[in-house]
């Protein structure tokens, strides 16, 4: 799926004139605005619902970009980038003076991306090209309403965020399908935010030791702690898979409709609503998980049953999603 000339030229204008475009990316949809300019920055917190201080990533076209919004990079993430740059990785780094304090929710680090999609890289060329002497940088966080499901699709972009959004390039379905990994290299060792298809397995080849992880989701706190994201509106459920067919069975007693996400066959008897079978991989588990809760969000279940998944390095980002949707669903 490629956007037209004529698309592309019609979402240069609205960056240079300070409206927001709906991207693709590989991870899942962005929704864009001219990083450099802050009262179209504002634009995407109010069609997003999102709170302020909230710090965006900021897509860039490639590696030579990275000193015009940032200082002092430290080796280690030269490397980062030439090893995952085009890609699903988004780098802290301490922010140059100028960049928007609207980008940054106010922090003196600014996160950046060269995005691993086409039609992205494509869009941030011709805006730079179109900026001459400028900072070229597109802000975008992923194209939902605030605490909802990530979009994977031009479709739930429009079905997010509908009028909101001028222009929505169209990319086809997004390949990764879970956000870019985060890593904090503003603070001296690397230090994993975001866990995603970058696995500490693939950072471990270049930091020559598995990173630290600091998520809020990720770590063992209370669970009050945990940042509701990334949230179906029907309420959700974690179930161990040796304790699954009890669990649907005494919901059917109760008389409560479920709508089951699990990388299993479905049972020959007492089948529930609904069965979305996964991928039994961590890639192939989080390319669809998103499309999976938000199809599931759409059947009209009580209660949406994931049956717990594998633990280990390779799976750190699925877990990390699925406890922040169970964490925030149901609120909707
Ligand atoms: O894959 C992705 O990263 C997608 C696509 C569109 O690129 N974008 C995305 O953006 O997920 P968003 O806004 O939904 O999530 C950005 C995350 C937030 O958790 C934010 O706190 C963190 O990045 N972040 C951005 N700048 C930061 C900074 N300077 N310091 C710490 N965290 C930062
Ligand atoms: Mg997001």
């Amino acid at each position: 799926m490629t956007p037209a000339d004529e698309d592309y030229r019609r979402a240069v204008d609205l960056l240079l004139a300070g409206e927001l475009v709906g991207l693709p990316t590989e991870t899942v949809y962005g929704l864009g605005a001219d990083a450099a300019n802050p009262t179209a920055v504002a634009k995407i917190f109010a069609a997003k619902g999102r709170p302020a201080d909230h710090p965006l990533i900021v897509h860039i076209a490639g590696h030579d970009a990275v000193d015009q919004w940032a200082e002092a990079v430290p080796e280690v993430a030269w490397e980062l980038m030439e090893t995952f740059w085009p890609g699903p990785l988004t780098l802290i780094l301490k922010k140059q003076a100028w960049v928007p304090s609207t980008v940054t929710g106010g922090q003196d680090t600014v996160g950046l991306r060269v995005p691993g999609h086409p039609v992205a890289l494509e869009l941030l060329r011709r805006f730079a090209l179109a900026s001459p002497g400028k900072p070229a940088g597109i802000a975008a966080p992923s194209a939902n309403r605030f605490g909802r499901i990530s979009p994977t699709t031009a479709a739930h972009v429009a079905e997010e965020l509908g009028e909101r959004v001028p222009l929505i390039l169209d990319g086809g379905p997004c390949a990764v399908g879970i956000e870019s990994t985060i890593i904090d290299c503003s603070r001296g060792a690397p230090v994993v935010l975001r866990p995603g298809h970058i696995s500490p397995l693939h950072l471990e080849a270049v930091l020559g030791r598995l990173p630290d992880i600091e998520t809020s989701a990720g770590a063992p706190r209370v669970s009050g702690s945990l940042e509701a994201h990334y949230a179906p509106v029907t309420p959700l459920r974690m179930v161990a898979a040796d304790r699954l067919l009890d669990f649907l069975n005494a919901q059917r007693h109760r008389g409560g409709k479920c709508a089951v996400i699990s990388a299993n066959q479905p049972p020959q008897a007492g089948m529930p609503h609904a069965w979305r079978l996964m991928p039994a991989d961590p890639v192939g588990y989080a390319h669809d998980l998103y499309a999976a809760l938000r199809d599931m969000d759409h059947t009209g279940v009580d209660l949406i049953v994931v049956e717990a998944i594998p633990s280990g390095p390779e799976w750190t980002a699925v877990v990390d999603r699925l406890r922040r949707a169970v964490a925030g669903a149901g609120q909707g």
